[in-house]
């Protein structure tokens, strides 16, 4: 059993929280999109009101790989830690850790990162990007480990909130649990696994799903959902895979041909005779081969897309027979655009899909990433049940998998 925060109580305790503000920023490390930040709010607050003798944050952002953390502003958290600070009205203190040592495969430089580098004056402090230190990924699970209980040292306590890394089994989010007695998840953990999980577990029926984006991989989340599913509606170019394993030309349309190895084949042929599955009938393909700044489109039924052209959207038959299907739905889980909405010229599918979704009285959950963006885009997100903040760990929540950082609170 996963403990919660409110299991605990912070007062006068040094508390250790996992956040991930890998968010979006411009070189100069200026934040353009502060919604994972917005989303700790909630556990931050709730154990600053308890009075903790201090709370020290720490995430990754990016991937510096070996990058002179000097050179790299938007790789840095002295933007998160300031919009922290703006928001909780409250002094947040960037501390340096172990960045100078950042190509060496060693604890040298961070061991001398210890609590007592920390004033207790400061009620909240920021660590810099834990990915900096090559040990918070290390393949080497002694270095991890040895990292992890460095940081352990740093708390009594250790909250995990970082939903949207909880996929990954680095050194803050499994190894730091093996060293802390004292561990749990914060409030947006327990929300994205509520609304997820357990949405996907026992639904209110009818359960309508729509599955699109690019990967064959996704093939995992449809196989999970047939179980619970009513309708799974399959968009993105992952619908024009499932079309081409059922014979019909795609033209020069972007399949994912490397996830198409005959297990996947196999698999797609058997949901193509299973009725709960639902493909597009028409689509929207480019009449040039420049599809970020293509403007010139067709619509063609899909058994028609010239061998010349790129598919990139679902067409307007396509969203009629989707909108019929989502109407009738009390839950919805969404996963993956519909079409390249990144271009105008075929954001429609996406756009009409997060409109009709928006219309209903559904509980409408849109996992992370790529979806999360366009719905947030096209000015949906607040008519949404839930957006989660995580694109990989919602996609393995969907896929019924077990997130690796959570199995480690439970040792
Ligand atoms: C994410 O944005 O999905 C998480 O922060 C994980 O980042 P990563 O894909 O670089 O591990």
């Amino acid at each position: 059993m996963i403990k919660t925060i409110k299991d605990f109580n912070f007062k006068l305790k040094k508390v250790l929280i996992r956040v991930d503000y890998n968010v979006p920023m411009k070189d100069d490390g200026n934040i353009t999109d502060d919604f994972r930040i917005r989303e700790t709010l909630p556990t931050i607050n709730y154990i600053l009101k308890q009075m903790p003798s201090q709370v020290i944050l720490m995430t990754h952002i990016g991937r510096p790989e070996g990058k002179d953390p000097l050179k790299e502003p938007a790789l840095r958290t002295n933007k998160v830690g300031e919009r922290l600070g703006q928001l909780l009205n409250m002094p947040v203190k960037k501390v340096d850790g172990w960045q100078a040592d950042s190509n060496k495969s060693n604890l040298s430089n961070s061991k001398a990162f210890t609590s007592k580098t920390f004033n207790s004056k400061d009620c909240i402090i920021m660590l810099e990007n834990l990915r900096f230190n090559p040990c918070e990924q290390a393949k080497d699970v002694k270095l991890k480990d040895e990292f992890g209980k460095q940081l352990a040292s740093l708390a009594d306590i250790y909250v995990n909130d970082a939903f949207s890394n909880s996929h990954r089994d680095d050194a803050s989010m499994t190894s730091v649990p093996k060293f802390v007695k004292e561990k749990c998840i914060g409030f947006l953990i327990k929300k994205e696994l509520d609304m997820i999980k357990l949405t996907i577990e026992d639904p209110v029926k009818p359960f309508i799903s729509i599955i699109g984006g690019v990967k064959a991989d996704k093939l995992n989340a449809v196989q999970n959902l047939l179980k619970t599913a009513d309708k799974i509606l399959i968009g993105g170019a992952l619908a024009f895979l499932f079309l081409k394993v059922n014979g019909y030309s795609v033209g020069k349309t972007s399949i994912d041909t490397k996830g198409l190895t005959p297990e996947t084949e196999a698999k797609i042929k058997q949901y193509l005779k299973n009725p709960k599955i639902v493909l597009p009938i028409d689509a929207v393909v480019a009449l040039s081969t420049d599809i970020k700044d293509s403007k010139q489109t067709k619509i063609v039924d899909v058994d028609k897309i010239p061998d010349d052209m790129i598919a990139l959207d679902i067409g307007p038959a396509s969203i009629e027979r989707f909108s019929l299907i989502i109407k009738q739905a009390k839950t919805i889980v969404w996963n993956g655009p519909i079409g390249y909405f990144e271009n105008p010229a075929f954001a429609n599918g996406t756009k009409q899909i997060a409109k009709i979704i928006s219309e209903t009285k559904a509980k409408s959950i849109v996992g992370g990433g790529d979806s999360a963006a366009a719905v947030t885009q096209f000015g949906y997100d607040k008519k949404m049940t839930h957006v989660s903040s995580g694109g990989g760990a919602s996609l393995e929540l969907i896929e019924g998998k077990e997130l690796v950082a959570l199995k480690a609170l439970e040792r």
